[in-house]
């Protein structure tokens, strides 16, 4: 899977994508991350990326043009030819939004299963351009009703999210908790742990090895 991410501020990822698992499904070449920033490409001489509202009324604009010139790009492949070309490549764009669709596993499983590239185009200030999302086609997708200083954070969730239904990212299928008989509630040693004079044990069912009703139990808690 690749991502391509279009942002100001593409620092922002490193400390996640450099640790953990994001890290070693990178180093593996499960997935790639490759940022591509609207500053670079502004045909001003300011470098100016926003501009204020049509219409009035507070805060500024992402501006189109320098983000759609980047999607082109990617989208042409111009800036990806470095990447393994091995499968037909298949894009989505998305862009993050507090009032887009809600991301779900659902949502994850099917951009996993169903493209190659994914472009998120995150926003800062009041939004972006409307004409963005007419021209690239993209979805707007909302990860909770919040809103967030800028699209990001949203886009580096949906990365680690996505990124868990790519084949070869967890080091063993039966990690993806998404499968498993869910429960909320998980333990691990000691079996009673004390805190504070009171003691708190470990259900004695998880510690029967009795699997039928280890997950009778699961289904409830
Ligand atoms: N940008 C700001 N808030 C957001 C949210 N909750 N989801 C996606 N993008 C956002």
């Amino acid at each position: 899977m690749n991502f391509h991410v279009i942002t100001i501020f593409p620092n922002l990822f490193d400390s996640y994508l450099n640790d953990s698992i994001m890290k070693k499904a990178l180093d593996k070449g499960s997935i790639s991350v490759q940022f591509y920033n609207p500053r670079d490409v502004t045909k001003n001489k300011h470098k100016k990326v926003d501009d204020i509202p049509y219409g009035g009324g507070p805060g500024m604009v992402m501006m189109a043009e320098p983000i759609i010139d980047l999607w082109a790009d990617i989208t042409k492949k111009t800036l990806i030819e470095k990447l393994p070309l091995t499968k037909k490549r298949k894009f989505k764009t998305i862009i993050l939004s507090p009032g887009g669709e809600k991301f779900t596993t659902e949502y994850a499983k099917a951009s996993a299963k169903e493209h190659t590239d994914i472009i998120f185009i995150c926003g800062r200030y009041e939004g972006i351009d409307a004409r963005v999302a007419e021209i690239t086609g993209a979805d707007l997708v909302s990860i909770g009703d919040y809103v967030l200083t800028g699209g990001e954070l949203a886009a580096m969730v949906m990365i680690d999210s996505i990124s868990r239904q790519v084949d070869g990212v967890l080091g063993n299928k039966q990690s993806l908790e998404e499968d498993r008989i869910s429960s909320h509630e998980m333990y691990t040693r000691p079996a009673e742990l004390k805190y504070k004079g009171k003691k708190y044990q470990v259900p004695e069912v998880l510690q029967s090895g009795n699997h039928k009703l280890i997950d009778e139990w699961r289904k409830h808690h």
